[in-house]
């Protein structure tokens, strides 16, 4: 009975409920087993011997009743010690596998650290317009050597060709180069799921009972104490095994402390930074901006310590703005790299050489939409398809109105007249200043219009152009709403 409390007692400190049921019954089946084996057990013990003697001398009936008393207590004695001996050995199990996982998901992070991910870029090679100029000089930031102390920015409008470069260089690098793409209509889960995979990181660490009752016991909030190591840096632990309100770490916080582990390690192996580049992280804004703001802050800290290089992709979009804002921009490189549109002599050759369009209507193409490569595809995949010119025009035209619409820019509508007087600068200067835009369009109305793609800013030069060539094409085919002072 006694023995039975015990086990009852041991069990219910030790683990949660949850376990509890599962090692209770089993103590207990050992409780019973041993208290139906006490006969044979006493028969064996010399001084437990009690035999069937019946003549019992007054010594002889004290050393009966110790004996008796002896035996009774002894079993309990023993029971207790197998106890302590199973919770020690169920302890160090617990904790060794603990270790394992831990140890198991550095492991396999470190492996893909060593070979790269080595992302394909979806472009056709016959189609490819090379770039070199720009595919070397990632290849050279994605290559970095052991004192690099910053991270990085690749910033473009969108359809410039951030990520197909990107996705060149960093397979031409290979080893110790990451490249993660924000997932579309990302979720906090969706996205630590990604990142998990791309870094083939296992969800499935152990959760150290040991861990979680020590944490229990000293009010120690999970993964915030280093010294005691793996264990309570682990991190999985079960959130509803606490009295106190701790923070529950999300599946990509976890990959991410994984990866800056691992990291460390592939920096003393190798003696230089693994390379991990997020691309498309406008689509962390405006929902995730927590996401954004920790992965920043951790580039810079990876940046500090040397330990890893982080290189951030975007849309020129409001991205760069907000990430300017904060204090971790101080270790950004500068000046950010901008992947800007194609010249014209690499727009013709593309339209020309790679899809095989005749010059006259290749110079028009040109014309039309400038050297933004998705926009070239674009109307190049049209043409080759039997379109003629001026139904493209059409079409690129009324997308481009869609954006002036949308920007509040049309006759009649609010930022109209501001819009006028700045499309006139823009069209002699190329590009103004932010501050003489901010003129233009104050405070909400700032981000209002840039966010329509009309314009875009450009945070290299700290400076606002036309969005693409698109967006002076229409407004010169529209010089009566735009540019004539109306009588
Ligand atoms: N160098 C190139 N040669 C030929 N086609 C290209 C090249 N670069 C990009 N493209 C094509 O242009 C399109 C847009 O490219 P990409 O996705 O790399 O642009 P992006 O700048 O990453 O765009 P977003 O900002 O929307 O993510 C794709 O269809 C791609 O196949
Ligand atoms: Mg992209």
């Amino acid at each position: 009975m006694f023995s039975f409390k015990i086990t009852r007692i041991v069990c219910k400190n030790i683990f949660p409920s949850h376990f509890v049921n599962r090692r209770v019954l089993l103590l207990q089946s050992l409780n019973f087993t041993l208290r139906n084996a006490r006969p044979d057990l006493l028969q064996s013990l010399p001084y437990a011997n009690s035999s069937s003697s019946h003549h019992t001398s007054p010594e002889e009936s004290t050393s009966y009743k110790f004996t008796k008393d002896t035996a009774k207590r002894l079993p309990t004695d023993i029971l207790a010690k197998i106890i302590v001996a199973g919770l020690v050995g169920l302890l160090s199990l617990d904790l060794s596998f603990a270790w394992y996982w831990s140890k198991n998901n550095e492991r396999l992070i470190l492996k893909t650290l060593e070979k790269g991910t080595k992302p394909e870029a979806a472009v056709a090679n016959e189609e490819l317009v090379k770039r070199p100029l720009v595919v070397e000089h990632l290849k050279r930031i994605f290559n970095p050597n052991k004192n690099v102390s910053n991270y990085y920015m690749i910033c473009g409008e969108h359809g410039a060709g951030k990520t197909t470069l990107t996705k060149i260089a960093s397979k031409e690098v290979g080893k110790g180069v990451i490249y993660f793409d924000v997932p579309e209509n990302p979720t906090i889960e969706k996205f630590g799921m990604a990142l998990g995979q791309v870094l083939n990181f296992t969800f499935e660490e152990h959760i150290s009972f040991t861990a979680q009752l020590i944490n229990k016991i000293l009010g120690i909030i999970p993964g915030r104490l280093n010294g005691f190591g793996i264990i309570f840096d682990n991190k999985a632990f079960d959130p509803n095994f606490s009295f106190i309100e701790k923070p529950r770490l999300e599946k990509w916080e976890r990959v991410l402390e994984a990866f800056k582990r691992t990291s460390t390690l592939y920096k003393k192996k190798h003696d230089r930074p693994p390379v991990i580049i997020y691309d498309s992280i406008s689509l962390l804004i405006p929902k995730y901006l927590e996401i954004l703001d920790t992965l920043q802050d951790g580039a810079k800290k990876g940046a500090d310590k040397r330990e890893y290089v982080v290189v951030f992709v975007t849309s020129e979009g409001s991205v760069p703005g907000r990430m300017e804002q904060r204090s971790a921009w101080s270790r950004a490189k500068q000046p950010v790299i901008e992947i800007g549109d194609l010249s014209e002599e690499e727009s013709m050759e593309y339209l020309t050489k790679k899809r095989k369009i005749n010059e006259v209507e290749a110079k028009k193409l040109y014309k039309l939409v400038g050297g933004r490569i998705v926009e070239l595809k674009s109307v190049a995949d049209d043409f080759i398809a039997g379109q003629s010119f001026e139904v493209i025009k059409q079409s690129i035209l009324t997308k481009v109105k869609k954006k002036f619409d949308s920007a509040n820019l049309l006759r009649n509508q609010s930022n109209h007249e501001a819009g006028k007087r700045l499309i006139k600068v823009l069209l002699d200067s190329k590009e103004i200043d932010t501050d003489l835009f901010r003129e233009y369009f104050k405070d909400e109305k700032y981000n209002e219009v840039l966010e329509a793609n009309v314009f875009a800013y450009h945070p290299s030069r700290d400076c606002i152009t036309f969005q693409s060539r698109s967006i002076e094409y229409y407004i010169r085919e529209n010089v009566n709403i735009f540019i004539k002072q109306e009588l």
